[in-house]
């Protein structure tokens, strides 16, 4: 199953998991206030502040292509309008390094973590955010703009809202609840749109677009009509309302009503992240989702999600309606032993290939994560990476997912060969009727 030539093969990444101490972000407060699981600090990370280069040697040997990081806010600009020209200066470095080994940069704007200066002013829910949002990327663009070969803005908005807004297991801000939220979401898309001609103004030909979490958001099978109505309106709320507003150009229902100025056609590709499915509960009473799976899945660490596969493929296909080129530009499995990532990878990747076979135009695969970092509330207990870190000693371990990645991304394939060494179960439903040639 080849892909096409030009593919981006690439991991991904985020600042506030990898970077360490980055001890003026609000994340760094929730942490010390003991807001996250007990002995769990991001402490030092994967040290990419001061050693990014060693990690992307190994994405390099990987045979990787491209890599989506994110900047933190808290570092560039810790207190108001004051730009830390040092810290800039060290983002230039990374991104240089990837030039250097062949890797291209994805580089996102705001990826979950905020200064602290901010959300003591407020959160996204205040408008202000808006002018705060446009001078930081302002910043960012003058600096480090000629290294950027495309610009996520906001990563993963919903997943903002619903974690801060809603669950308060984020930083939670000092209003939270539903309207909060809203307005929250509302803000992120003026910051896009303000964040988009920002960027066009200085480089008009760099490609700019969001990174949505896509979720298959289902009824259990044999519902009734009146459940799988309820989950497509949830599918729609979670998955399409807010997309749905920035290609329109346009507040729409839940976040408010009226054109944003700038908005309409300020996106360029789409990045879709895709990690699981879930059941919607129907009734919604005492949750919206089933925490369970049925019998026969498959299920990652800490009851993380169901592996399937399938997903990629439905929310790829869903995508399409923003007539955009697509990239995953998120997809992984907490899973330690390294016991169902490489079939994850295949299977995943399987899908994705199927929807390039129908001219699909899916551009690129971000693995989530090129290496074990610290997972939010989760902190070091979901393991991602491609590469095994141990956090004690900062040694790292290419786990076998890593050598099945780097097959792939030099052969710019899948095939029998590596099915059979690395995923021998998927063999006959991937390849049937095929034994795998001799070594
Ligand atoms: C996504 C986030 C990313 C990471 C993965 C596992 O929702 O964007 O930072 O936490 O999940």
């Amino acid at each position: 199953m080849y892909f096409p030539s030009d593919f981006r093969w690439g991991t991904a990444t985020a600042a506030y998991q990898v970077e360490g101490n980055n001890v003026n972000s609000d994340w760094w407060d929730w942490e010390e206030n003991g807001r996250i699981l007990q002995n769990h600090r991001s402490g030092l990370a994967c040290n990419w502040w001061e050693n990014a280069e060693a990690d992307l040697d190994l994405a390099a040997a990987m045979g990787t292509n491209a890599h989506r990081l994110s900047l933190e806010w808290s570092r560039i600009e810790p207190e108001p309008a004051r730009f830390d020209t040092e810290a800039l200066d060290r983002y230039r470095e990374i991104l240089q390094a990837m030039h250097d080994r062949g890797i291209e940069p994805m580089v996102t704007l705001h990826h979950f973590s905020n200064p602290r200066w901010l959300v003591e002013k407020q959160d996204f829910n205040a408008a202000i955010v808006v002018d705060y949002f446009q001078r930081y990327t302002a910043r960012v663009v003058e600096h480090l703009g000629d290294l950027v070969a495309q610009w996520v803005t906001i990563n993963e908005p919903m997943v903002y809202i619903f974690m801060r807004y809603l669950e308060r297991v984020f930083p939670a801000p000092s209003r939270p609840g539903f309207w909060g939220g809203l307005q929250a979401g509302a803000n992120m898309l003026r910051c896009h749109a303000a964040a988009y001609h920002t960027i066009k103004e200085a480089y008009p030909a760099a490609p700019v677009g969001v990174a949505k979490n896509l979720a298959c958001l289902d009824p259990k099978p044999n519902a009734g009509p009146l459940a799988r109505w309820w989950a497509g309106r949830l599918s729609w709320l979670y998955n399409d309302a807010w997309l749905d507003c920035l290609v329109n150009g346009r507040l729409r229902w839940p976040f408010g009503r009226g054109k944003i100025p700038g908005l309409a056609g300020s996106l360029d590709f789409l990045g879709v992240n895709y990690y699981t499915r879930f059941y919607v509960k129907f009734p919604p009473l005492g949750g919206l989702l089933h925490e369970g799976w049925e019998a026969d899945a498959v299920v990652s660490d800490g009851n993380y999600g169901e592996i399937y596969p399938k997903g990629i493929y439905r929310v790829i296909k869903q995508a399409l309606r923003y007539n955009k080129p697509i990239y995953v530009t998120e997809n992984g499995v907490p899973d330690a032993a390294d016991r169902l990532r490489p079939g994850f990878l295949i299977s995943h990747l399987r899908e994705i290939w199927r929807a390039i076979s129908f001219c699909y135009p899916v551009m690129g695969y971000y693995h989530w994560s090129l290496i074990d970092n610290f997972e939010w509330d989760r902190g070091w207990t979901q393991r991602f990476g491609l590469i095994e870190l141990d956090v004690a000693t900062q040694a790292r371990h290419l786990r076998p997912s890593a050598h099945l990645y780097r097959e792939i991304c030099q052969s710019g394939c899948l095939n029998s060969d590596m099915t059979a060494r690395y995923a021998p179960d998927l063999l006959p439903v991937l390849f049937p009727g095929q034994a795998p040639s001799p070594a």
